[in-house]
């Protein structure tokens, strides 16, 4: 099946000042080549959104999280319609530094349902911290699925996109890259879960995207061999030139 490519950079709390943010997505969104199969999508820190959303229309924004209530005596938080408001039409929810930084699964799912009636679309994040032979990670991600989407109604799973980033993959600390393998093995138990609980429409169709140190290197080989929907991106999202070689590596062919 041909769900399109989709490539999400995270920028976290980077660039330091929206003149530099502003330069990067320029000359992300300048050489960006013309592929409309791919879908290319930035998501810098809220305050950019809307100086960046006036730049090009060439890159889709999006936000790195909301907060699950509309509106009210939240302090320090920012609604889901804001964020639209600003330009954002993705958000990033149940990453692992916001699960890291005391995020439920409950607020994930609160978030997820806000974010849809609210018309962004969920990019979610699951992914074990460590990985064990008796293969215990498989349960973790499928409680984070469980927990994620309760309640969420068949009819809007075709908003959502999972991203699967293993925790000990991410970052510059990182112990090592994932394989293709080790992807395909967690896509596979992912569509079954949705197949199970939302029906084999939204199994079939449902982007699954691999997230944790994709780079120029490694990236060609998880469309190839991982057969993934396409990437989330961290640090090499803020390298305009590395970022479009992972987008043009996202159009690659799967191997017959
Ligand atoms: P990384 O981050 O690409 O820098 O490993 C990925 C992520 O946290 O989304």
């Amino acid at each position: 099946m041909n769900r399109g490519k989709l490539v999400i950079g995270n920028w976290k709390m980077n660039p330091e000042g929206s003149g530099f943010a502003s330069k990067i997505f320029k000359a992300i969104a300048q050489k960006k080549p013309r592929n409309p199969r791919v879908e290319l999508v930035i998501c810098p820190p809220f305050v950019y959104l809307k100086t960046l959303s006036k730049l090009s229309k060439k890159v889709v924004l999006g936000a790195q999280n909301i907060y699950f209530e509309t509106s009210g005596a939240y302090t320090g938080e920012v609604s889901a319609g804001m964020v639209y408001d600003a330009g954002a039409r993705y958000v990033i929810l149940g990453h692992s530094e916001r699960r890291a930084m005391g995020e439920s699964d409950k607020d994930i799912n609160r978030k997820v349902k806000t974010a849809i009636s609210e018309g962004l679309k969920p990019v979610l994040c699951v992914g074990e911290k460590e990985r064990d032979k008796n293969h215990e990670y498989f349960k973790v991600i499928e409680n984070q699925l469980e927990e994620a989407l309760d309640g969420i109604f068949k009819t809007n799973v075709e908003s959502i996109v999972i991203a699967y980033e293993p925790v000990w993959a991410i970052g510059k600390e990182a112990a090592r890259e994932a394989t293709p393998e080790e992807f395909r093995e967690i896509s596979v138990l992912i569509r079954k879960f949705i197949n199970d609980k939302f029906g084999r429409k939204n199994a079939m169709s449902v982007k699954i995207l691999y997230g944790g140190s994709v780079n120029t290197k490694n990236a060609e080989l998880f469309i190839t061999e991982g057969e993934a929907d396409g990437f989330l991106v961290g640090r090499a999202s803020l390298k305009p030139e590395r970022f479009l070689e992972i987008f043009k590596f996202a159009g690659s062919e799967k191997r017959k």
